[in-house]
């Protein structure tokens, strides 16, 4: 499909989702998120796509935020419609595949909320991240409040939340928001290493790894420990854990069926 707002690429076993309103620091309008979760459809169908990546064209930013001109005379009962729709942070949740956020500059409000449902963050050292909402008088509403807590506990939920202040990606790094920070010239090459190790693995005990971890912050320890056990003996139907067990068996790499 063709899309307007965003660029969808294929690189082997991983595809990238670039957001691309560059001029407007790729704020996120209505529209980019309906292509958005077009996409995101498209690509959990197609097998050859592994793990998905997405980051922001241009130099400067992952994205700024919400598109901010699309607030103005929004009613309640039109934010409540909107909420009707395929909603984008549920979409990225449900991805079948992992999803990687390249945050290659801005990555702001709604920008750190879709990093935020991603599986892992990799950063550019120029990125700077935050929650602004605040400073124009609304609060986070694609999850922030929710998942940004679970990332970095309480305290620098609220403080990122209730202060806006962007922090830079080293300050990121250290409470937990993002996995990797790489130099701004490498982040490309070495956030596709990461993505490629993955791509290797058997996709479906990689689909079933990423299911397990993130029922962890859904379930208590109790049934989280028992959908693990679920899982774990699901796997052992597949083509996939018989063929990883007799490579390692025979000494040779596996040949994996995704069965
Ligand atoms: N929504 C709509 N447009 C946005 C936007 C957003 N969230 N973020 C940036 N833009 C637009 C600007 O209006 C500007 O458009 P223009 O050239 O037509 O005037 C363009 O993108 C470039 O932004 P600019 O502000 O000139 O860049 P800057 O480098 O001076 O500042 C930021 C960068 C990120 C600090 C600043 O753009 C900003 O604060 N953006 C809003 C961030 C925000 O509050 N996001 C959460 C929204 S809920």
């Amino acid at each position: 499909m063709v899309y307007e707002t965003i660029l969808v690429e294929q690189r082997g076993a991983v595809a990238f989702l670039r957001f691309n309103r560059p001029d407007k620091l790729n704020a996120m309008s209505s529209k980019m998120k309906d292509e958005i979760v077009a996409a995101l459809a498209e690509l959990d169908r197609n097998d050859a796509v592994r793990v998905l990546v997405f980051t922001g064209s241009g130099d400067k930013a992952f994205v700024a935020g919400a598109d901010i001109t699309e607030f103005k005379g929004r009613t309640a009962l039109d934010q409540w419609d909107l909420y009707r729709q395929p909603f984008l942070y549920d979409a990225i949740d449900r991805f079948s595949k992992p999803a990687i956020a390249m945050i290659n500059g801005y990555c702001l409000g709604g920008g750190c909320e879709l990093a935020l449902a991603c599986d892992i963050r990799t950063a550019s050292d120029r990125a700077q991240i935050g929650q602004p909402e605040i400073n124009i008088g609304i609060l986070p509403g694609g999850g922030g409040s929710q998942r940004l807590p679970r990332l970095v506990g309480l305290g620098k939920a609220m403080e990122l939340i209730l202060t806006g202040d962007r922090i830079p990606a080293t300050e990121a790094l250290r409470i937990g928001l993002v996995d990797e920070v790489f130099p701004h010239d490498q982040l490309e090459s070495k956030t596709l290493e990461i993505a490629n190790r993955i791509a290797e693995k058997s996709p479906v005990a990689v689909r079933l790894a990423k299911h397990a971890v993130k029922a962890s912050v859904r379930m208590g320890l109790e049934e989280g420990l028992r959908y693990e056990q679920s899982l774990f003996s699901l796997i052992f139907t597949t083509h996939d854990k018989e063929e990883g067990v007799r490579a390692f068996l025979e000494k040779r790499p596996p040949k994996w069926t995704g069965t």
